[in-house]
């Protein structure tokens, strides 16, 4: 051991970075972007405006809203060769797969974005991020489903021209339903960004070392996939199917709790939150609203969650823990109420988290100290030893 580092699994308590966009109380359950109250951006604003106020540090005036979202919405389409891209993956691919290898595939299509030391440049990279990310998850759900890829629609809104090229199809005319646009624009700002997460700091690191932009942010999709970040909300909606009814909670919380069980409540507990995550408050009100357009007001697996979130937040094992539901836990029963299928609820997670990373890389890359990222260790391994010729071992 070399006695110099602390090590703390999971680095919670070292800071990896100095930042100023996004802050985190996880005791008090507080969360700010550029000291904005989440509640505020979500509840008063819309997705490009929250795009607008990550990436410049200010909220837009109507005149700066308007030039942004035009700047966006003249990038949404993707180069027409991608296409040909997807023809070369498994339809039944997991659609982060896709997504990972055709954000990644964008470096091979946009060379003139990738000058990451020339400020035109990393805008232009950031703002067709923001624009085409959509448009590649709409075309890796499409492609999933067998259905012909729909091209941007520029006078629909963002949230609004997501869904319409996830749903829409030639044959007949597609009318975006409001509450689920609002509903989606919401989720994609709830979504947006979030301090240092594992994604976050996978792109920083790979971002340090001048890497092209969105390689890195290929990168942060590739982590967001598992299971206990950004796979969670596909994870929570299997689970609470798994449960069913209300009856066979005790059953699930009893698993939870048994350590010889790898079972853990989906959508519970955060790394950083040890109180009840904001999020996931608004993301229950959006879930009603949302199953209520669809007349699902008392749907079965939404009164499950409410009930297993009572029973375990009345359990001394989760109230010791400190284990709250995190914003994973209802976005699941609302998108599925949207009508997307399990296998896309992390691609949208990533579609909204893609303008955080590429606020948090472009402030790391922007940062006059910056260096490359270089985590250490303590080594636990064999002290020194004398090598011994194949021939005698
Ligand atoms: C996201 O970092 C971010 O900001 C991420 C994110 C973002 O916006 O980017 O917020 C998005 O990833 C939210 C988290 C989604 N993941 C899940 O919901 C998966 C289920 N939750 C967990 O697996 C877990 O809570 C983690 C992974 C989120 C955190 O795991 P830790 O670090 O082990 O949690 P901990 O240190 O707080 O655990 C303390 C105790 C442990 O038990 P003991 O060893 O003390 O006996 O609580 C237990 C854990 O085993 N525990 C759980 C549990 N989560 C923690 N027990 C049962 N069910 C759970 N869900």
């Amino acid at each position: 051991l070399t006695g110099k580092f602390t090590y703390d699994p999971g680095f919670t308590s070292t800071a990896s970075c100095a930042s100023t966009i996004t802050y985190i109380d996880g005791d008090e359950g507080i969360l700010r972007y550029r000291g904005y109250p989440i509640q505020d951006v979500a509840e008063g604003g819309d997705f490009i405006e929250c795009c607008y106020l990550l990436l410049y540090g200010e909220l837009p005036s109507k005149k700066q809203k308007t030039d942004f979202e035009t700047r966006v919405t003249r990038h949404t389409m993707v180069h027409e060769q991608m296409m040909r891209f997807f023809t070369g993956f498994r339809r039944d691919a997991h659609p982060m797969s896709v997504m990972v290898a055709s954000v990644g595939a964008m470096a091979a299509f946009y060379h003139d974005s990738t000058d990451i030391t020339d400020p035109m440049a990393r805008e232009i990279a950031s703002i067709r991020m923001i624009a085409k990310v959509p448009t590649l998850a709409a075309m890796a759900y499409k492609y999933h489903i067998g259905q012909p890829f729909i091209y941007p629609q520029n006078d629909l809104d963002y949230a609004s021209n997501f869904l319409r090229m996830c749903f829409a199809v030639p044959c007949e005319d597609y009318k975006v339903n409001p509450v689920f646009a609002r509903a989606m624009d919401r989720i994609f700002t709830l979504h947006a960004d979030h301090e240092q997460n594992a994604s976050t700091s996978t792109v920083r690191l790979a971002g340090s070392s001048g890497a092209n932009p969105f390689a890195c942010i290929a990168a942060g999709i590739a982590c967001l996939w598992g299971p206990a970040h950004g796979g969670a909300n596909e994870a929570a909606l299997k689970m609470l199917e798994e449960i069913g009814t209300a009856d066979r909670i005790p059953e699930f919380v009893a698993r939870a709790k048994d350590k010889n069980d790898s079972f853990r409540l989906m959508g519970f507990g955060h790394r950083v939150y040890k109180n009840y995550d904001p999020r996931a408050k608004i993301m229950q009100q959006t879930s009603k609203e949302v199953l209520a357009e669809i007349g699902h007001a008392d749907d079965p697996l939404l009164q499950v969650a409410i009930e297993l979130e009572k029973v375990a937040l009345h359990d001394e094992y989760f109230i010791e823990r400190k284990l709250y539901p995190n914003i994973d836990f209802y976005s699941g029963i609302t998108l599925r109420a949207m009508g997307f299928p399990t296998s896309m609820f992390t691609v949208l997670f990533s579609v909204a988290r893609t303008v955080g990373w590429i606020a948090q890389w472009k402030e790391m890359i922007e940062d006059p100290e910056q260096r490359i990222g270089r985590p250490r260790q303590l080594y636990k391994g064999a002290a020194e030893r004398t090598y011994t010729p194949l021939a005698k071992r």
